[in-house]
């Protein structure tokens, strides 16, 4: 203190003591900002009746009588012989609602298909040597049996030789009279706008996640459902009971005795969750996907910042009691339970004098949990540089020491999930640095919505797993107070949106926050009864383990997703609220046309006339590989989009990017067409036999097979958005290929013609500025002597089928037949 050596020193003693007492006082509001919060009254708890099994009820001792009767028959799945993994889907329409149901079941469960809409020609069923689906949905029973009859047998024929099942549905047609139906060349008789009382689960090897027997009663008055009359040639798989006791089909097997095609037909559609369930389970029979989903499903409830929410939202001691107690309770369906906290360490006692006792007693309790860092505070990472984000991290993680709580794992989870995706580099580097982190979860890739859709993906050393929401995100702890009524999360979990999350991921992340344990404790509600509903309805094993080993199994069932798919963080609104500031969405940075390659067709010379125009601009040269980007198909695509960008300029009209090993590269398109969806791409046409022999070695014949390639691009980017160029003719005459191009590019013209030149002395075109003649280096443009005989016969015998693939191609897509190819053919007329 200055001032200090001023002062009479009697008076020095009761100054220190006035600063001790300050110091307190500092310290005291300092670490308690508010010394005084009274806490608000709290009501107990609301206990809202939990849900019961309906067959488990002792006053149904019939249950236990049925399965002595029906023994569960032993689980098969159907062995599809010869064909791709790969379904089929044939919908009432593009549009239907129902039809979007099937499309996000199969996207869920990842399988490959191929949905298109009924029409009066089949889709191509068989390649040369095997079937390309193995499975059928039909999505409209009734257009299946009024196809023409020449394309129903070949279905059907397509059927019974591949062993493939068809999954078809039936809907009542409202007006239509209560009544028996034959169906159409089958024994199988229907019946038509039926109630039933209850819907039971008959003994099918169909059925794996349902419980054999269970069973619901229906008090809807609902009359819409269709019934099947079952006979030794079909099995109920789903049974209605009608009010008279007879039982008939809901969903019915044909067994395919009748005409060797095995149909599984829905008389409902997938709204009932029964119904919904035995889908499921049909679809894993019939694609025999056994290994993939089996009937563990492992569960994760992150509670996230968990200190942060305003006073009078918070837990208390009694809650944090009681989390601990349900954590025990849930251990007994959920094998090894354990709730995930993240902690944010700068609200630690922000709440009343109750909650922030609540807080002691959370940390008191700490080793009870598995602990993991947010940010210091809640903070968004996205708008953070590198030095920051440490220092915030470093700060939480300081007071994870102070307070001794257990962080195991090296998992993380950023405030709204920012900076996970579109991946904040900066951020993945000071979680790298600070926590080691390995694993983290988000909701937002590809994309938030559909839910179904979510993937996980690697990038640069962090596993990210796809995190589901649990719909507790509302803005109450009260039951009564819940927006659109808590029916809503009740119908969630019997039977909606959270039942079938669990149902259809091996691995469930999910969200909550701490307010949702806190006062009616609406997420212990919640996840209590959703593992009872689990129980009573299906024969899954619910599991927990660390997020590490949860990101191990992942990847190791979805290998194919190890590589992230990118996209532009600009066309997503919610990405683009949450992209780091070295992504800037007003500036171009992606583009806009891509030549192809293949190698050694002349793509070099392309691009440096192309540059000329002064409205073109190319990316700048990257070092080590030719100076071209090779980013799609290749080791820089896991460099991410960011640096992608970081190589074009941001100022011009069309950017473009030219990396010759595109053309033939398999994952190329699929990643250039996520990317970049309205890119328009250049292919060289060149005597694949000329190309081969350039590229030194017979051996890069790959290149050359471009209807193969092309198909590829193909399935991801539609004919107009490639132009084909004739390789002869760019070096013959460059001048008329340029002004082409550039007309097809919507850009103004340009007088190519003064800017190229002939160089007599390379035996080339050469640009021409500033009064000097540029060439490309040594290496381009080069003459190889002459091809033996022998050489050219042999790459002709190559290449034979590969020509007249590309020929029919270009002719029927009336595009222009390059000289050498027209020869060719000539020749051979
Ligand atoms: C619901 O079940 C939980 C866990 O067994 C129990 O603690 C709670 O008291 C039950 N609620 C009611 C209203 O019975
Ligand atoms: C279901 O209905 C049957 C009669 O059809 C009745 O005996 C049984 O108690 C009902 N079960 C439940 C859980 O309501
Ligand atoms: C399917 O299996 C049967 C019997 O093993 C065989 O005869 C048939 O050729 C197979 N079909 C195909 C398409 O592989
Ligand atoms: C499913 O069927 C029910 C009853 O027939 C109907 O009300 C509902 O609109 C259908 N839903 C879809 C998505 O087709
Ligand atoms: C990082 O951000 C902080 C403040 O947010 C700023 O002071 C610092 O200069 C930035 N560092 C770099 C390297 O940009
Ligand atoms: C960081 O994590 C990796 C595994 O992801 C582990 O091999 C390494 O030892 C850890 N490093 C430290 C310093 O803990
Ligand atoms: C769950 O937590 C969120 C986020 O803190 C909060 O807004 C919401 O009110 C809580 N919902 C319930 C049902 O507790
Ligand atoms: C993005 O770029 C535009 C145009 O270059 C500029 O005006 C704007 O300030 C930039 N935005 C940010 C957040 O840097
Ligand atoms: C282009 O980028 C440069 C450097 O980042 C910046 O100074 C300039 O403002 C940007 N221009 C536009 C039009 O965004
Ligand atoms: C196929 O193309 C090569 C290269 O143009 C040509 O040399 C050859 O004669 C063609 N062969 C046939 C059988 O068309």
């Amino acid at each position: 203190m200055i001032i200090t050596p001023y002062l009479n020193p009697r008076l020095t003693r009761p100054l220190k003591w006035l600063a001790a007492i300050l110091l307190v006082y500092f310290l005291y509001f300092s670490t308690f900002p508010l010394s005084q919060k009274p806490s608000k009254p709290r009501k107990p708890a609301k206990q809202v009746k939990n849900y019961t099994c309906p067959f488990e009820n002792p006053e149904n001792p019939s249950f236990a009588d049925y399965f002595s009767k029906n023994p569960p028959k032993s689980l098969e799945f159907h062995k599809n012989n010869g064909t791709d993994q790969k379904i089929l889907v044939i919908l009432d329409s593009m549009f239907s609602r129902h039809g979007k149901a099937i499309i996000q079941m199969l996207n869920s469960q990842k399988f490959a298909f191929k949905a298109e809409a009924v029409s009066k020609n089949l889709p191509v069923l068989t390649t040369s040597r095997k079937g390309r689906y193995s499975l059928i949905i039909i999505e409209n029973y009734y257009k299946y049996l009024n196809m023409a009859r020449w394309n129903r047998q070949l279905l059907d024929k397509y059927c019974k030789e591949y062993r493939v099942p068809m999954f078809s549905f039936i809907a009542s047609k409202p007006n239509d009279q209560l009544k028996r139906i034959k169906i159409k060349g089958s024994s199988l008789w229907m019946w038509q706008n039926q109630r039933i009382q209850r819907l039971t689960v008959s003994p099918s090897p169909i059925h794996k996640i349902s419980k054999i027997g269970s069973f619901r009663n229906l008090s809807s008055e609902e009359s819409d459902w269709i019934l099947f009359e079952t006979s030794e040639n079909f099995e109920s798989i789903l049974t209605g009971t009608v009010k008279s006791g007879y039982e008939r089909a809901v969903v019915v097997r044909d067994l395919g005795r009748e005409d060797g095609v095995e149909r599984v037909i829905f008389g409902r559609n997938l709204t009932d969750f029964q119904v919904k369930m035995t889908f499921l389970d049909s679809l894993w029979w019939a694609m025999g996907t056994e290994k993939t989903f089996g009937l563990e499903r492992f569960v994760q409830i992150d509670i996230d910042d968990i200190f942060v929410g305003a006073a009078g939202t918070r837990i208390v001691e009694e809650d944090v009691n009681r989390l601990i107690s349900s954590q025990s309770h849930f251990q007994k369906s959920v094998e090894n339970f354990k709730f995930l906290l993240g902690f944010s360490g700068s609200y630690f006692r922000n709440g009343d004098d109750l909650e922030d006792r609540g807080d002691e007693f959370l940390v008191e309790n700490s080793e009870k949990f598995v602990w993991f860092p947010h940010m210091w505070r809640h903070n968004h990472a996205h708008e953070h540089n590198f030095t920051y984000l440490e220092a915030i991290m470093i700060q939480n993680k300081i007071f994870a020491q102070n307070m001794h709580l257990p962080v195991d794992y090296p998992y993380a989870i950023a405030p709204q999930h920012d900076g996970v995706f579109p991946v904040h580099e900066q951020m993945f580097e000071a979680w790298k640095k600070v926590w080691n982190v390995s694993v983290t979860a988000t909701e937002e890739y590809p994309h938030f919505k559909p839910s179904t859709g979510r993937k996980g993906f690697i990038h640069s050393g962090i596993h990210v797993l796809p995190r589901q929401t649990c719909g507790l995100y509302t803005h109450t702890q009260l039951f009564d107070e819940y927006p659109d009524g808590f029916d809503k999360i009740i119908h969630s979990i019997q039977g909606g949106d959270l039942f079938f999350t669990i149902l259809l991921n091996p691995i469930s992340i999910f969200m909550t926050h701490q307010q949702n344990y806190s006062h009616d404790r609406l997420a212990l509600y919640t996840f209590e009864n959703l593992f009872r509903f689990l129980k009573c309805w299906t024969n899954i094993q619910l599991k927990w383990q660390s997020p590490i080993e949860s990101a191990n199994l992942y990847f190791q069932k979805f290998p194919e997703e190890r590589i992230p798919l990118w996209t532009n963080p600009c066309t997503d609104p919610r990405h683009q609220a949450i992209l780091p500031p070295s992504i800037n969405c007003t500036q171009k940075k992606l583009p806009d046309l891509l030549i192809l390659g293949p190698q050694k067709t002349g793509s070099t010379a392309l691009g440096s006339f192309l540059s000329l125009h002064p409205d073109v601009s190319q990316n700048s040269p990257v070092p080590g590989s030719f100076e071209e980007v090779q980013f799609f198909g290749g080791k820089n695509y896991l460099k991410g989009v960011e640096w992608y960008m970081s190589n074009f300029p941001n100022e011009s009209t069309v950017i473009y990017e030219k990396s010759a090993t595109y053309f033939d590269n398999p994952s190329a398109p699929k990643q250039a067409a996520s990317l970049i969806p309205h890119a328009k791409l250049v292919v060289i046409l060149q005597n694949p036999a000329q190309r081969a022999y350039s590229w030194f070695q017979v051996r890069c014949i790959s290149g050359g097979r471009y209807v193969h390639h092309l198909d590829k691009w193909l399935e991801h980017f539609s004919l107009q958005q490639i132009q084909f160029i004739d390789s002869d003719e760019l070096k013959e005459q460059p001048v008329k290929v340029l002004t082409t191009l550039t007309k097809w590019l919507d850009l103004p013209d340009y007088p190519y013609e003064s800017h190229i030149r002939f160089s007599k002395s390379k035996g080339y075109f050469c640009r021409f500025i500033d009064e000097k003649t540029k060439c490309l280096g040594e290496s381009k443009g080069r003459k190889y002597p002459e091809m033996d005989e022998e050489l050219r016969m042999k790459l002709d015998k190559i290449f034979s089928l590969d020509n007249s693939s590309l020929y029919k191609f270009l002719k029927k897509n009336r595009l222009r037949i390059p000289k050498w190819l027209e020869d060719v053919v000539r020749v051979r007329a």
